[in-house]
């Protein structure tokens, strides 16, 4: 396995260790993000209310709120500034995770293209923050962007002069105050729905005890260390020593050694290739999921279940007595196979003896190959006791690694992919029980599969695990790649288990046929 993904996964395990896997930061970095935006438009509206946006008022407002009203202006000003933080590092982690993981690639290009500039985005309203305190830091601020501008062929290039000749107006710094509180949140907001347009469910909210720790560790911050304001800004004078904010201010000390147009040819050059990296090189994604018409009443599970949403409904176009049918966008499909464990109509307990047709089917290991490959694993199993078959993930622990412990495995792209009637099928055709595992808790490959298995599982999602299937015989352990001793351990554990419920249960008659087969 690459060390990158290794030590990812060691971080992870810590983590889970110390916050549980519902509170683990790292499962949490896209809602932490959107958490610490909270925290930001809130302080915000706040300092509004009391900033002067004129050039010769912004400053004093500035000192007003942070040491007349100090308990409430200053703290504000403080969380604004340290969420801005906060938020980036987030980003800056998340980026990391997908990365580390390889989740940026293959279908997930479209996430990761429209990340990067997202995250300028980010970076740019915070640069407008700084500039609008009108201290020795925003003149910087202003003198350096100015310089950047100035560098582009669509500016006039006399920002700079305007600046250095005291030309510049309330007007423009007024527009910097509409930049900052309207135009670039709104632009946000925009990129952000833009990059998680590809995604289902998308979960924005933080845990609630994650948000409450994370706004208590700000608090403790801004009260530690409240945010300050340099001395005013002057013309006049050079600023002796600047505190930078390096999340955002990062490449304006560039400038102190090059021109803008290197600083620009570095600067959009890594973001360019930070956005082609998805395709260096690229990952093969497999074939799209396909509808079978003849077996499908419409029903929309799988549409919604696709984590991708590469699933949409439509009105029936075949005349069948059904409403509704469902179309596959291909270029969408992750080829995840999570529909074919939605859909109703992938219950082995069809079409025996004939090719299982099911509503919505991966061309590459269809629902029938499922039926096949867990027939043929019964009869590896036979000889085992207890007869234990093990359903792996491909993208977690590898089940055949399971099999030496005493146990015939079957893999599947993703756990959300397994009908939950093809365990009962399992136990019902002699499996005295069987393992099932997958990414770890709150962590999927295909982000919803684990999820959607368990509450299939519970009985809390269709199609749900029938009553007929012997709960007490299914045991789910979640595991990454790293996790194997301790999935063998909790393998080891299951069949002890299972020995002593002993092995008198499948109500078909199978397990009697194949025990006299195998006495033969
Ligand atoms: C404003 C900054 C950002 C926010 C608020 C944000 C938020 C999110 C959220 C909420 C998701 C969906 C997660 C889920 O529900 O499974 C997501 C997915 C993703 N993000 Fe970001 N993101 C940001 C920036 C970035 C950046 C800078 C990158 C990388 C360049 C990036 C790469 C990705 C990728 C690859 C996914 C797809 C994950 C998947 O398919 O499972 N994001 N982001
Ligand atoms: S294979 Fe996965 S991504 Fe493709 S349609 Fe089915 S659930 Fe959606
Ligand atoms: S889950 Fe199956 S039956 Fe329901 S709409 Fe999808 S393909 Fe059709």
């Amino acid at each position: 396995m690459n060390p990158v993904k290794r030590a990812y996964r060691g971080l992870e395990a810590w983590f889970n260790l110390s916050f549980g896997p519902e509170w683990n930061p790292l499962y949490n970095l896209g809602t932490l993000a959107f958490f610490f935006f909270w925290v930001v438009l809130v302080s915000g509206l706040y300092l509004f209310i009391f900033f002067d946006t004129s050039i010769a008022g912004a400053y004093a407002s500035v000192e007003y709120m942070t040491h007349e009203q100090w308990y409430l202006g200053g703290v504000m000003r403080s969380l604004h500034r340290y969420a801005s933080d906060a938020a980036v590092i987030t980003i800056l982690l998340h980026m990391l995770r997908e990365f580390a993981l390889d989740r940026y690639r293959g279908f997930r290009w479209f996430s990761w293209f429209t990340g990067v500039p997202t995250l300028w985005f980010v970076i740019t309203l915070g640069i407008t923050g700084y500039w609008l305190v009108w201290d020795e830091l925003g003149l910087y601020v202003a003198l350096l962007s100015s310089r950047l501008m100035d560098a582009l062929p669509i500016v006039s290039g006399s920002m700079t002069r305007d600046f250095l000749e005291g030309q510049l107006t309330d007007r423009f710094f007024t527009l910097m105050g509409f930049l900052h509180l309207l135009g670039q949140p709104v632009l946000l907001v925009f990129a952000i729905w833009i990059h998680v347009k590809r995604l289902s469910h998308v979960r924005i909210s933080a845990p609630r005890g994650l948000a409450i720790g994370s706004l208590a560790a700000l608090l403790v911050l801004s009260f530690a260390l409240p945010a300050e304001s340099h001395a005013p800004a002057n013309l006049a004078r050079v600023a002796p020593v600047l505190k930078l904010d390096w999340f955002y201010l990062n490449v304006y000390p560039l400038l102190d050694h090059w021109t803008a147009g290197k600083t620009w040819t570095l600067t959009l050059g890594v973001t360019f290739l930070l956005m082609l990296m998805p395709w260096l090189p690229p990952k093969k994604t497999g074939p799209a999921a396909e509808v079978h018409l003849e077996a499908c009443n419409g029903c929309g599970q799988c549409a919604d279940d696709c984590p991708f949403d590469a699933i949409s409904v439509r009105p029936r176009t075949d005349g069948a007595r059904w409403s509704h049918e469902v179309v596959v966008q291909p270029n969408l499909c992750a080829s995840c196979g999570i529909c074919v464990g939605s859909c109703p109509s992938s219950n082995p307990f069809r079409q025996r003896g004939k090719p299982l047709v099911t509503g919505i089917d991966m061309p590459n290991y269809s629902a029938d190959d499922m039926r096949t490959r867990t027939e043929q694993a019964l009869k590896r199993a036979r000889q085992g006791a207890p007869r234990i078959i093990a359903f792996g993930c491909d993208n977690a622990y590898d089940a055949s690694r399971l099999e030496p412990r005493g146990c015939a495995a079957v893999n599947v792209f993703c756990a959300g992919m397994l009908p939950a009637t093809l365990v009962e099928y399992a136990l019902k055709k002699g499996a005295d029980g069987v393992f099932i595992t997958g990414c770890r808790t709150g962590d999927c490959f295909f982000r919803y599969g684990n999820v959607w298995l368990d509450k299939r599982f519970e009985g809390n999602r269709k199609p749900r695990l029938r009553a007929g299937a012997d709960r007490k015989r299914i045991r789910i352990y979640r595991g990454a790649e790293t996790d194997g001793a301790r999935i063998d351990a909790a393998f080891d554990d299951f069949r002890v288990y299972l020995g002593t419920l002993g092995t008198d249960h499948a109500d078909d008659g199978t397990r009697a046929v194949e025990a006299t087969h195998e006495g033969a």
